[in-house]
């Protein structure tokens, strides 16, 4: 059959994904032993997220986890990027494992690999045991270590059917939002320790691959997701120039330079070396964590756009909630705006382009790296009609724009291994609750009915035939 010259096709090996986190869709906060997270605490805490709303019981994934990957099945993906939830694997984060934790997610893999789905774990999505926490969280050393240990226990607990793992899912938010502007949890706000978390949490991923590449065979695939930012100047002069080489090291490089180039960039140091010394970063902690990959996770949304700003900090509508304290450490000079152009329901600017420009970008400087598009997608205001069906062509135009965008890298020479929509499900959207929903199946939260968007519908189309119709 003739293909319109419009037509897309994807390599055949393309993996066709979709992706969730644990917080955000298993509910179930006190079963089995698990204890709470940073998320149950922060959530808990007045002011922090909207309309209170809590994972205490999100999507009940926990319950309901036979029904998703039947959905999953029929979306037709060849996999499943799911995370594991600390707390619920290893309660008080250090020490013994529950057992029933982990057979939570060997009956889920079991099921996913019955049906044909690859699953690809995620050791940490975000949510730290409070215990940790309590102890100092991610600025001291200390929970680095323990995180190597939980992936241990982990990976003795699904090695056997679990090929492809990737450590942390977007350290920046973790150290950034989670410990400098707080608008994630803990809440913390002290840029110090937001850039010793950051540190921390790249010693954790470095200790985890060491772990990861001792226990489980030789062909198990190994990564991290990071949410690189596509960082553009406002104009062309040398001062915007420079503020985008800023906010590009601070989101970007201060993971990049120690995971795959094996140092910190020396321009990170120098923007903040007004803060600290970084004299937390031990001798040989490089080498630890500058560690080989199989291929780097890539989470998209929407670009950055910075300019030089004189005066008293700006204000900073970087898309990543509002807060009184910048998540960005010695960047008061740094003014934030808005990419122009139609937005989703979070306020970020749909911008295909800054995928493609992402890709070949990864490209340029890590010519040998495969990537996966661990995330991308969309909020809208979805609802159920009175025939009880969710139309959302708007996420149906988003997906489309940044897949031919994805096809057009690959196209230019990008090594881009597959794709993970964000997400399965409506779920838990941190500080914005339940407000915003992400998934290509609609959630009915007072019923938990599950409703496949028109989105849904869409993506098993493309699942099976691999090629994208414009
Ligand atoms: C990235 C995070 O990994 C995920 O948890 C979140 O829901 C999406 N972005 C959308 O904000």
């Amino acid at each position: 059959m003739a293909t319109s010259p419009s037509v897309r096709v994807f390599p055949p090996e393309f993996l066709w994904g979709t992706a969730t986190a644990a917080y955000q869709i298993e509910g179930a906060a006190r079963e089995a032993g698990r204890t709470p997270s940073i998320w149950d605490v922060y959530s808990r805490t007045p002011g922090k997220v909207r309309n209170g709303d809590t994972g205490d019981i999100a999507a009940d994934h926990y319950n309901r986890w036979r029904e998703d990957t039947a959905l999953m099945a029929d979306l037709g993906v060849g996999a499943y990027r799911f995370s594991v939830s600390w707390p619920r694997v290893q309660p008080t984060g250090t020490g013994p494992a529950s057992q029933e934790g982990l057979d939570f997610y060997r009956r889920l893999t079991d099921d996913l690999l019955a049906k044909g789905i690859e699953p690809v774990v995620t050791l940490y999505h975000w949510d730290l045991p409070q215990h940790l926490e309590d102890a100092g969280g991610w600025p001291e050393r200390r929970t680095a270590e323990l995180f190597a240990e939980y992936a241990a226990l982990v990976a003795d607990a699904l090695g056997d059917r679990v090929k492809t793992w990737t450590t942390l899912n977007e350290p920046w938010c973790s150290a950034f939002l989670g410990y400098g502007s707080g608008v994630h949890a803990p809440g913390r706000t002290d840029p110090v320790d937001a850039l010793r978390a950051a540190h921390h949490l790249n010693l954790g991923h470095g200790l985890a691959v060491q772990v990861l590449r001792d226990r489980l065979p030789e062909d198990a695939r190994l990564s991290v997701t990071l949410n690189l930012h596509h960082v553009r100047p406002l104009t062309d002069s040398a001062a915007d120039v420079d503020a985008a080489r800023r906010i590009d090291g601070l989101a970007n490089r201060v993971f990049t330079g120690p995971m795959l180039d094996g140092a910190y960039p020396e321009d990170v140091l120098a923007d903040t070396a007004s803060l600290t010394d970084w004299s937390f970063v031990q001798d040989g902690d490089t080498a630890l964590i500058n560690r080989p990959l199989d291929f780097l996770g890539v989470n998209y949304y929407s670009p950055t756009l910075v300019s030089h700003h004189e005066g008293p900090p700006a204000h900073r509508s970087d898309g990543h909630g509002a807060s009184d304290h910048s998540p960005w450490p010695a960047a008061d000079n740094v003014a934030f705006h808005q990419t122009p152009g139609p937005r989703t329901a979070m306020g970020w600017t749909i911008d295909p382009d800054g995928l493609y420009e992402l890709l070949m970008r990864v490209r340029r400087d890590h010519p040998e790296l495969p990537v996966m598009i661990t995330e991308n997608g969309a909020a809208f205001d979805d609802y159920a009609n009175p025939d009880g069906e969710v139309h959302d062509p708007e996420r149906i135009d988003y997906l489309r724009d940044h897949l031919a965008a994805v096809h057009s890298a690959i196209e230019s020479g990008a090594d881009v291994r597959g794709y993970f929509l964000w997400s399965l499900l409506d779920n838990y959207e941190w500080g914005y609750g339940y407000s915003r929903r992400f998934g290509t199946v609609y959630v009915d939260y007072a019923t938990q009915r599950r409703i496949p968007k028109t989105s849904a519908h869409w993506y098993a189309k493309l699942t099976r035939s691999g090629s994208l119709s414009p």
